[in-house]
């Protein structure tokens, strides 16, 4: 079986109502990013970094799979797909993908202050000060905020190097280490990147820009890839 790499951006969950962050409307209007997500955003104001996520939580439970994520899904009955994605919303995984690697973790997920390793999945959308890892220490978002490492960008890199197909959705790649992936394709591997207002990408070989939303042009998409079998 080929394999496809999906590297994925906010603009995937656009159509299931959540927001971007870098649109008009997107969440880095509404709040600054040194304020709730960064290290010392959490050590400075705990308690608007720990609202930032529960918003985000709770309209997560109101949102949907769009046409996209289930177009993805079907990509898998011919293909080896892994997704790549820099979201941390749960709607690749609810709309039937299998291999989903969050390279910015999981909005549903929490983790010990103190010891990384302690990940626990967050029973309803609150998460509150107060609530302890089992080492008594604060529990905090599972994400990868800005100025920590990257832990999964080792084996993203991976998926992209031995990746016949990269596909790139709904992403501004303004954002590195994920931004970077695109260049360890291999430079012959046909690449499709499905942005609306996609950027232009220079001195990337064998790249078809798709301007139209996640739900229009992926499932169109992956209706080619899967004549091409
Ligand atoms: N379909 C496809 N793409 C869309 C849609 C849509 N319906 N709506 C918007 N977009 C596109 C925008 O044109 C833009 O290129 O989605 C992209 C969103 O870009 P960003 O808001 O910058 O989101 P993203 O690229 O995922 O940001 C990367 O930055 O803030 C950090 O950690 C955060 O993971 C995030 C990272």
């Amino acid at each position: 079986m080929k394999k496809i790499v999906v590297l994925t951006g906010a603009g995937m969950s656009a159509e299931s109502g959540l927001k971007t962050f870098r649109d008009h409307d997107g969440l880095w209007h509404d709040y600054r990013v040194e304020d709730v997500a960064t290290p010392e955003a959490w050590r400075r104001n705990m308690d608007l970094v720990l609202e930032f996520y529960n918003e985000r939580r709770k309209n997560l439970l109101d949102a949907r799979p769009n046409a996209a994520h289930f177009a993805l899904a079907r990509l898998e009955g011919k293909y080896d797909v892994n997704i790549v994605t820099q979201n941390v919303d749960d709607l690749h995984e609810r709309g039937g993908s299998i291999k989903v690697l969050h390279l910015h973790g999981e909005l549903k997920k929490v983790r010990s202050s103190v010891d990384p390793s302690l990940v626990y999945e967050l029973p309803g959308w609150e998460l509150k000060k107060g609530d302890l890892c089992e080492k008594g220490s604060q529990l905090r978002p599972h994400i990868v905020w800005f100025g920590e490492p990257v832990p999964l960008i080792a084996e993203a890199a991976d998926l992209c190097e031995r990746a016949d197909i990269m596909i790139l959705i709904g992403t501004s790649l303004q954002v590195y280490p994920a931004a970077g992936l695109i260049h360890y394709v291999f430079a012959g591997a046909p690449k499709y990147y499905i942005d609306p207002k996609a950027v232009e990408v220079p001195y990337i070989p064998k790249l078809e820009i798709i301007r139209k939303t996640a739900g229009e042009g992926v499932p169109d998409l992956v209706d080619r890839l899967m004549s091409e079998v």
